[in-house]
């Protein structure tokens, strides 16, 4: 029998055995299936896993050949074979060591990178290097998915680190996100920072044409007050931004993994360059860990363990990640796109279909907002959504630290209450001692019952520090890394956004002229024309 069938065959047997049950059966349960790396630690103990399901699972990662692959990824290879490239978003964060691209060393154009976005952001952050009228006081990013999303969720993450420049962030075509963001700044002391890995997207482009307009009402040269982030130096040049301006990266950068180099200059100028090396140098903690730890005890394997048995075992549709940390407020959206985007894919990189359910639909939000709003679902709803709660164990508000130790406790009680449930017969005995009449008791205490056995992981870190946040993205990076390895699928590219770019290209003739292809359905060429009208 091979592994899945082992597995598939695992779980069956078990299907109906209460999480509970193994704790009652293995009184070291809690130490054996928690561990940590760095300064994170993880607890998958709430989890339906054993100590069979876990050799499985690390097995399935060795047969399916997870420590070549990885080592081929460290080594630069060109493991991005759909776009025949190497993937080396972790030589962004530890740019002294040498890795070679067919036989060049790439770190020394890294660290030179590195040393041009330093002077960049000690000069700006200083006031040495300023606008139009005095010292820039407002940035704005201009980028989406990968261009936007890791800058965007990191700023928030590190508030209590800021020291530089306001940060701002628009992303969306919407007129409106970019009219939001631009009207209450002064365009001299603005910095337009312009990011997009292909200089192409046509979101970006229309923003940063329209953000520039913006600029030249006001600033004569509005060039020196924009810089541009991408890998296509050229174009960003033909934009009109002097090379000096401009802050390359190769294309073995994926976008969602580009949050390490220059698409982190949003960061790098909010925090300063000492903290931006922190965040590196967290990412290179985690990924020394990767690459060293026996399967047993890495993180990254164990935490992709748990997505294999939820999504391609137990067949859970989603994962909801759930920060007890408002800060981490962006969080899902960024994992949402690392996750979905890196292994939301039908084809194995063999060209066969992928006969397992690809990635899990990732969603979620802080708590304890979440609890007043989704949880309900999460508690009684009919399918089981496995939970990932993070927290840190202090805050950076010492006057409010009460606060914190109420986050903590909703924190651990939700992953508890998940896990252990309450009977019908607990919830009848409540209610008898209330003095209810046996009818209403029965009544309600169906309704008022929780089935338990839902499982989720604790992510634990000290505090929410630049070096902790780096730890905790490059831990999900490597996550999604092993279980894209485990399906057969390449992480790295995403084809799938591209038909829908495609079809808004031809789309966009209709909504200027009323023209559209033959080839568009009826259903669209109504709401094409609902749309003129109703636009008068
Ligand atoms: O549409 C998907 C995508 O290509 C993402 O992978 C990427 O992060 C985003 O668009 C932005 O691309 P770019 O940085 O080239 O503008």
């Amino acid at each position: 029998m091979d592994i899945w069938a082992r597995l598939d065959d695992h779980y069956r047997q078990h299907a109906d055995r209460p999480i509970t049950a193994l704790f009652d059966a293995d009184p070291d349960r809690a130490g054996s299936f928690s561990l940590r790396a760095g300064d994170l630690m993880l607890d998958y103990a709430k989890t339906g896993i054993d100590a069979e399901a876990r050799a499985l699972l690390l097995e399935l990662m060795r047969v399916t050949g997870l420590p070549e692959r990885r080592a081929a990824m460290f080594r630069g290879l060109r493991i991005n074979e759909t776009e025949d490239r190497a993937v080396l978003h972790t030589a962004l964060r530890a740019p002294e060591t040498p890795v070679l691209v067919d036989g060049s060393d790439v770190t020394p154009g890294l660290r030179t990178t590195l040393a041009r976005m330093e002077r960049f952001a000690s000069a700006l952050r200083s006031g040495s290097l300023t606008g139009q009228g005095g010292r820039i006081t407002d940035v704005v990013n201009i980028g989406i998915g990968g261009s936007d999303l890791g800058p965007a969720m990191a700023v928030q993450a590190l508030a209590p680190y800021h020291d530089g420049p306001r940060c701002h962030f628009v992303s969306n075509v919407d007129g409106a996100h970019l009219h939001d963001v631009l009207a209450p700044l002064d365009p001299e002391t603005t910095l337009l920072v312009i990011v997009s890995k292909t200089f192409t997207t046509i979101e970006t482009m229309t923003n940063a044409d329209s953000a520039r307009a913006w600029m030249s009402g006001k600033v004569r040269d509005p060039g020196a007050q924009c810089v541009a982030v991408s890998s296509a130096v050229q174009r960003a040049g033909d934009f009109g931004i002097a090379p000096e301006r401009v802050f390359g990266f190769e294309d073995w950068v994926g976008g969602r993994y580009s949050v390490w180099g220059p698409v982190g200059l949003a960061l790098m100028l909010a925090i300063g360059p000492a903290g931006f090396r922190a965040f590196l140098a967290g990412g290179a903690t985690m990924d020394a860990h990767f690459r060293d730890a026996s399967p047993d005890a890495n993180m990254p394997m164990l935490l992709a363990a748990t997505g294999i048995w939820h999504r391609q075992i137990a067949g859970h549709a989603t994962r909801a990640v759930l920060p007890y940390e408002q800060r981490l407020a962006r969080l899902p959206a960024y994992l949402q796109q690392l996750e979905m985007e890196s292994n939301g894919k039908h084809m194995t990189m063999a060209g066969e279909p992928l006969e397992r359910p690809s990635a899990p639909v990732v969603w979620g939000a802080p708590g304890t907002d979440g609890q007043h709003a989704f949880f309900q679902l999460l508690h009684q709803g009919t399918q089981v959504v496995p939970c990932e709660f993070m927290v840190g164990a202090e805050g950076h508000e010492p006057a409010l630290a009460h606060h914190h130790r109420l986050l903590v406790a909703n924190c651990l009680a939700q992953s508890e209450a998940l896990m252990r449930g309450r009977s019908p017969d607990v919830v009848r005995a409540g209610l008898e001692g209330q003095g209810l009449d046996p009818e209403a008791v029965e009544r309600l205490s169906r309704h008022r019952s929780f089935p338990g056995n839902r499982p989720s992981v604790t992510l634990l870190y000290p505090q929410l520090t630049p070096h902790v946040l780096g730890q905790i993205l490059a831990l999900y990076e490597h996550r999604v890394f092993v279980e894209g390895v485990v399906l057969g699928l390449n992480s790295f590219d995403q084809w799938g956004v591209e038909l829908g770019k495609e079809m808004a290209g031809s789309l966009l003739p209709a909504m200027e002229e009323g023209k559209l292809p033959p080839e568009v359905s009826r259903s669209t060429r109504r709401l094409v024309a609902a749309l003129r009208s109703m636009a008068g």
